[in-house]
């Protein structure tokens, strides 16, 4: 360490030298130099597996580097999480790590001493820290509810607010928001444009476009566990930011026209938990029905429900058979296939190897010998799978648990793209994945589409909304608000029906969870 006084602060808040990062034979990081400009917004960018997350944990001090050093804000090299955390440099993880038992002010307030009294909490003085810290992200009444309730783009939020309460010199945000819905976004953004005003330094991971173009000053481009680009945003880099990060493979989409004669999915009069509504809801073969509205609105719930995970009353069928409400069985028999929005919670087989996660379940007589697993169909059959949906590294063997949260995405969506069903009911498929993975993930719903499935996609980002989607609908208080063709429907109409009279950030109270009641 520098003995010698610093007459002043460095410029950059984190100075990052020579890291390199092993993970046994992987190597995550291969060598990143670079220095945080102190008050301004960095996005970093790159695909997934590129090392992202790797890098800000490393500077967290989650994670020891395997060479080199990094230095914090006040030039101090940081040398694990305590010190990190006394530099002041915070990291909101992109797998959500609260306390989901708890509530959301016990999770905003834990480990701060202004709410401790000697050894105890403060509960008083707990709930006025929380409540700061959530106002103008969520509306005051979440404060008492357990937060496994609420829905992920509150979490998300409560997330963030717990990190604020840190009261952090250097804020790294890791894939904010891939879950946050438009309302979410646009508090997030001010969130961070009133915390760089103020001084501090923010890095935020992201594949969306929008938080490079609209919030950063500077972007990172990591390639393979290096920096392969490092500079402001400028006309410039835009261009090569767009190219990094949309999806470029349109072409290659196979073509699907909805037959509007033949109903595959159909609901009827659902009444459901916070209020919802819906009447009528059809979605006919080789259709892709795009679900749009804030969180809360209903529209993970109403996924939900359509995939027999969670119980209301009313009427699904497919085809004409009836599906059991609230039993997944009973949709998957009638030919239903989901793709959670959770995939930590619902979906994800950690101390599963790659493979069994893409081929669980799976009953194709090719997979198996007799009673016996066919090992090397298996294999070729995850090959298949993780080639097409560009699973990174493609290694049908390792531990679902340590691949990227982009990766282990592709694995949740891979697996059910590739069974055999009538209807697909997707909750925001491509959460987190890269522009490409993304490009695989479109062309795999357009190809259920084309042999005439019926396909459901929940998605929170209206680019892709615009991009993927025969028909939109809008759902608002539970109920659908607007119902039309893409092509008579613009962006701005999705916006306002969704909003209703809502402004924006003016009312958290969309924030409010859908899919896990408490
Ligand atoms: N605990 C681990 N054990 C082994 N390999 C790991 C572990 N964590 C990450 N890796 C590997 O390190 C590489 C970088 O992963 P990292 O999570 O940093 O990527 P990322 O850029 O954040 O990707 P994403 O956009 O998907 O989140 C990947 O190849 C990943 O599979
Ligand atoms: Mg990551």
């Amino acid at each position: 360490m520098n003995a010698s006084p610093r007459p002043e602060l460095p410029e950059s808040a984190v100075t990052v030298t020579s890291v390199t990062k092993h993970y046994g034979v992987t190597q995550a990081l291969a060598g990143v130099d670079i220095a945080f400009r102190r008050g301004a917004i960095t996005a970093v960018v790159g695909a997934n597996g590129s090392g992202k997350t790797t890098l800000l944990k490393v500077i967290a001090g989650l994670l020891r580097p395997t060479s080199g050093r990094v230095q914090g804000p006040d030039g101090r090299e940081l040398q694990g999480l305590t010190s990190a955390q006394e530099s002041g440099v915070v990291l909101v993880p992109q797998e959500p790590t609260l306390a989901g038992h708890l509530s959301v002010w016990q999770n905003v307030s834990l480990g701060r001493p202004e709410a401790a009294r000697g050894p105890f909490v403060n509960d008083r003085a707990a709930r006025e820290l929380a409540a700061r810290r959530i106002s103008g992200l969520l509306p005051p009444d979440v404060l008492e509810r357990t937060t496994s309730s609420l829905s992920k783009s509150s979490r998300q939020l409560v997330q963030l607010a717990a990190a604020m309460a840190k009261e952090p010199l250097v804020l790294m945000l890791d894939e904010p928001t891939a879950v946050l819905d438009e309302d979410g976004v646009v508090a997030l953004h001010a969130l961070i444009r009133g915390f760089v005003g103020a001084g501090g330094t923010v890095v935020i991971v992201s594949h969306r476009l929008r938080d490079v173009l609209e919030l950063a000053d500077d972007v990172v481009v990591l390639r393979n566990g290096l920096v392969s680009h490092a500079g402001p945003v400028t006309a410039d880099t835009e261009h090569h930011v767009v190219r990094l990060l949309s999806a470029e493979e349109r072409a290659s989409r196979p073509q699907h026209r909805p037959d509007r004669g033949h109903v595959v999915l159909q609901a009827r009069d659902l009444r459901g938990w916070r209020g919802l509504s819906v009447d009528d809801f059809a979605v006919h073969a080789g259709e892709i029905v795009g679900i749009a509205g804030q969180s809360g609105s209903g529209r993970s719930r109403l996924a939900a429900v359509l995939a027999g995970a969670y119980a209301a009353g009313g009427e699904v069928s497919v085809e004409g058979q009836k599906v059991r409400l609230g039993s997944i069985r009973s949709a998957q028999a009638a030919g239903i296939c989901y793709i959670p929005e959770d995939r930590q919670v619902n979906a994800i087989l950690g101390n599963q190897s790659v493979a069994a996660n893409l081929l669980v379940g799976r009953e194709d007589p090719e997979l198996h010998n007799g009673p016996f697993r066919n090992r090397p169909a298996e294999k070729a059959e995850s090959e298949i799978l993780m080639e097409r949906f560009e699973v990174r590294p493609p290694d049908p063997d390792r531990l679902a648990a340590l691949l990227s949260g982009g990766n282990q995405q592709k694995l949740v969506v891979g697996r059910a793209l590739s069974r055999p069903a009538k209807v697909v009911v997707a909750d925001e498929p491509t959460q987190g994945v890269d522009a490409s993975a993304r490009g695989a993930i479109h062309a795999a719903l357009a190809s259920a589409a084309a042999a005439g499935r019926a396909v459901v996609a929940v998605c929170s980002d209206f680019e892709e909304l615009f991009e993927i989607s025969d028909r939109i609908v809008v759902l608002r208080d539970g109920q659908i608000v607007l119902d039309q063709p893409r092509k008579h429907v613009t962006q701005d109409e999705v916006l306002a029906a969704s909003l209703g009279s809502h402004l924006p950030v003016a009312d958290p109270g969309r924030h409010v969870s859908e899919a896990h009641p408490s």
